[in-house]
């Protein structure tokens, strides 16, 4: 067990902002993860993938890209870490080949990915990454696309990659590609947990429909509660319909809820398709507290996994 303190909010647009002013040689951007507050799946669409409503919110857990000019006309992606393929199927090379192919330029660049959210547990790095490769290249190559014209490329890359393009707490529709800002009223603090095992979103999807049919949850109670800044509904009205199928492929889920629901959190739910999990705390010194305890809990529960404070951008 790991317990990680990470970073104060930050505020002020630093979370998902630019180190280098447009048409430099050189961009540089933090891509975050990001935890679902709230998540009802509205039904199964014609085309397989499901219809969503999800509150997401950006949180100061973020890999940095960095973009360099390549005369060659070439893509290369280089990674700090050694598990994640860095090869022609990395969402940030088909990102880069997506734009020079919707765009029709055959410029190249260096990219380099230094990853610090971890990997396959929901947090959505790779789209996040990949939304900052659109973001930065339209950047480097001086395309001026801005997010309207790479809201498109997005979609067809994955269902979370939209609301990267953005840089704030967004409520999120259609299959999770329909973007729209939301009101929230000041940084929350979470304790963010990684469980040492993964789980296939569209087994737990298949698993969703495969249980007894549900009447939808209205988000209007935590859009209200976030735009209030009323920190006790939010915990109240934090939701996930993927949580009971993700529990029936692995009783952990249900195991670390228990967990995080024992420690005097506001409220506890499973972030997106798993396997990660979130704690609503008061403030900063509540989820240190509360990320000490369940550090401790889950130890004595045999738990395994990474428990990290972390804190959403307004
Ligand atoms: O869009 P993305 O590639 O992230 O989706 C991964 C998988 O998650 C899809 O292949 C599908 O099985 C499932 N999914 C879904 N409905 C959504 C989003 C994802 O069924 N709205």
């Amino acid at each position: 067990m790991l317990a990680r303190t990470l970073l104060p909010p930050t505020r002020g647009g630093a979370l998902f902002r630019s180190l280098a002013p447009p048409g430099a040689t050189l961009v540089s951007l933090a891509a975050p993860a990001k935890v679902n507050l709230f998540l009802e799946v509205l039904g199964r669409r014609p085309d397989g993938y499901h219809a969503l409503e999800t509150l997401m919110l950006p949180v100061n857990l973020f890999d940095t890209l960095t973009f360099r000019h390549r005369i060659d006309g070439e893509l290369r992606l280089t990674c700090s870490s050694p598990t994640l393929d860095a090869g022609p199927d990395n969402l940030v090379l088909r990102a880069a080949r997506l734009l020079r192919e919707a765009t029709g330029v055959a410029l190249g660049a260096d990219i380099r990915l230094d990853k610090r959210i971890p990997l396959g547990g929901g947090l959505a790095g790779g789209s996040s990454d990949a939304a900052a490769a659109l973001v930065g290249l339209d950047r480097l190559w001086q395309l001026g696309l801005g997010r309207d014209r790479l809201d498109p490329l997005a979609a067809r890359l994955g269902s979370d990659v939209n609301f990267f393009l953005g840089d704030g707490p967004a409520w999120c529709t259609g299959r999770g590609e329909v973007v729209r800002p939301v009101e929230c009223a000041s940084p929350l603090s979470l304790v963010l947990v990684l469980p040492d095992f993964g789980l296939p979103t569209p087994a737990v999807f298949r698993e969703l429909a495969a249980g007894v049919p549900h009447t939808p949850v209205a988000g209007d109670a935590i859009r209200a509660a976030l735009a209030q800044g009323d920190i006790d509904a939010i915990g109240r009205s934090a939701h996930n319909r993927l949580e009971d199928p993700a529990n029936r492929l692995d009783a952990r889920v249900g195991r670390w809820l228990g967990v995080l629901h024992g420690v005097g959190s506001l409220g506890a739910r499973m972030s997106g398709s798993g396997s990660s999990l979130f704690a609503v705390c008061r403030d900063g010194a509540h989820a240190a507290r509360v990320a000490s305890a369940v550090s401790a809990g889950a130890t004595a529960a045999g738990l395994v996994g990474l428990v990290f404070v972390v804190h959403t951008r307004v």
